[in-house]
């Protein structure tokens, strides 16, 4: 089934992340989306943004025990623990596919060191069909998954930086919220020569069963992502348009084509969708002709017409 299979799109809805020209601002987020193909019947990937594929590492990972998922008010908590199939698995048993089926293919890969980063990059930088290497170094609930790097300004620098040398793909790390000032992360970013940043990973967070006083998940504490989080994702996103000169691709609980207009209008140039495709794998056609919708009534040719178009009220 085609997304927007029957529907005339009329406005231009093509937008640049760095080298990569999307065919719309809808990417699957890491995590939330599988390894893309889940869900190809559901959805013709070709006809989104692009797919951002659950995070690797070099080798194959089990993740922490169950339970690994808890529902909070308007959000979730998850503490997958970056359960994967391992880079080399992807690109023998998943990239090939994606390529045939036409997807625009972010790779969000993880690392415990900086080599490890740079040997899955090399291995990536090998094979046909990958856009882009989103650098998770911003996963909350697993100690050596990239965090150790994320939470650090000369450790962000320096696995951009390493990672820059090894390839020519698009590189685009993934920033965390879990820290003061998230846009002096992105200009760490943009001096270490990034293509792109995208944020945000999800909140540390924490539920506990009052019955049996333990936390609800297993690792004790998890990454928060839903709608709960969305207000202070559109504030970092708009604190690091106002910072760097990157393009930006912005998350965190968007949920209807408004909320994405909210973070395109705060100076996202395309962004991504995970814990609501949980919800309603068929949102994509929603958004993408809701965004068609909307750029019609304003009368804006284009998506590059309303990226950073925010006005911010005059004090009287
Ligand atoms: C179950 C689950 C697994 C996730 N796994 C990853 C991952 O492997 N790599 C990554 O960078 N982000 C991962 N994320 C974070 C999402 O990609 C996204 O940044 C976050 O959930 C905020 O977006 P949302 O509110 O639309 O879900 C995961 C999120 C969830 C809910």
């Amino acid at each position: 089934m085609g997304c927007d299979a029957g529907t005339l799109i009329v406005a231009d809805l093509t937008t640049r992340v760095g080298p990569l020209a999307l065919r719309n601002p809808f990417i699957g987020a890491s995590g939330c989306f599988g390894y893309g193909l889940e869900y190809a019947d559901a959805v013709d990937l070709a006809s989104l943004g692009g797919v951002a594929v659950k995070g690797l590492f070099l080798q194959e990972r089990q993740g922490h025990p169950p339970p690994r998922i808890v529902e909070t008010p308007a959000g979730m908590l998850n503490a997958i623990g970056l359960q994967g199939i391992g880079v080399h698995r992807f690109v023998a048993e998943k990239l090939p596919e994606l390529r045939r089926l036409g997807a625009t293919t972010f790779v969000n890969i993880c690392g415990s060191t900086l080599d490890e980063y740079c040997d899955i990059a090399r291995v990536l930088s090998d094979h046909e069909g990958v856009g882009a290497i989103e650098l998770n170094i911003s996963c909350p609930n697993i100690k050596e998954g990239g965090i150790q790097f994320g939470c650090s300004l000369t450790g962000t620098y320096d696995v951009v930086n390493g990672v820059r040398k090894v390839t020519t793909l698009p590189v685009i790390p993934k920033l965390t919220p879990n820290v003061t000032d998230v846009a002096s992360f992105a200009r760490a970013a943009e001096e270490a020569g990034a293509d792109a940043v995208s944020l945000v990973n999800t909140f540390l967070a924490m539920a506990i069963d009052v019955e049996t006083r333990t936390p609800r998940l297993s690792n004790g504490m998890g990454g928060l992502s839903g709608p709960a989080i969305r207000p202070i994702a559109v504030r970092m996103v708009w604190e690091c348009y106002q910072a760097v000169k990157l393009p930006i691709i912005g998350m965190g609980g968007i949920a209807t084509v408004e909320d994405a207009l909210e973070f395109l209008i705060a100076g996202a140039s395309a962004v991504q969708v995970g814990t609501a495709n949980f919800v309603d794998p068929f949102i994509w056609s929603k958004l993408i002709n809701g965004l068609d919708a909307y750029l019609t009534r304003h009368r804006l040719a284009g998506v590059a017409d309303l990226v950073g178009t925010l006005q911010m009220n005059t004090h009287t």
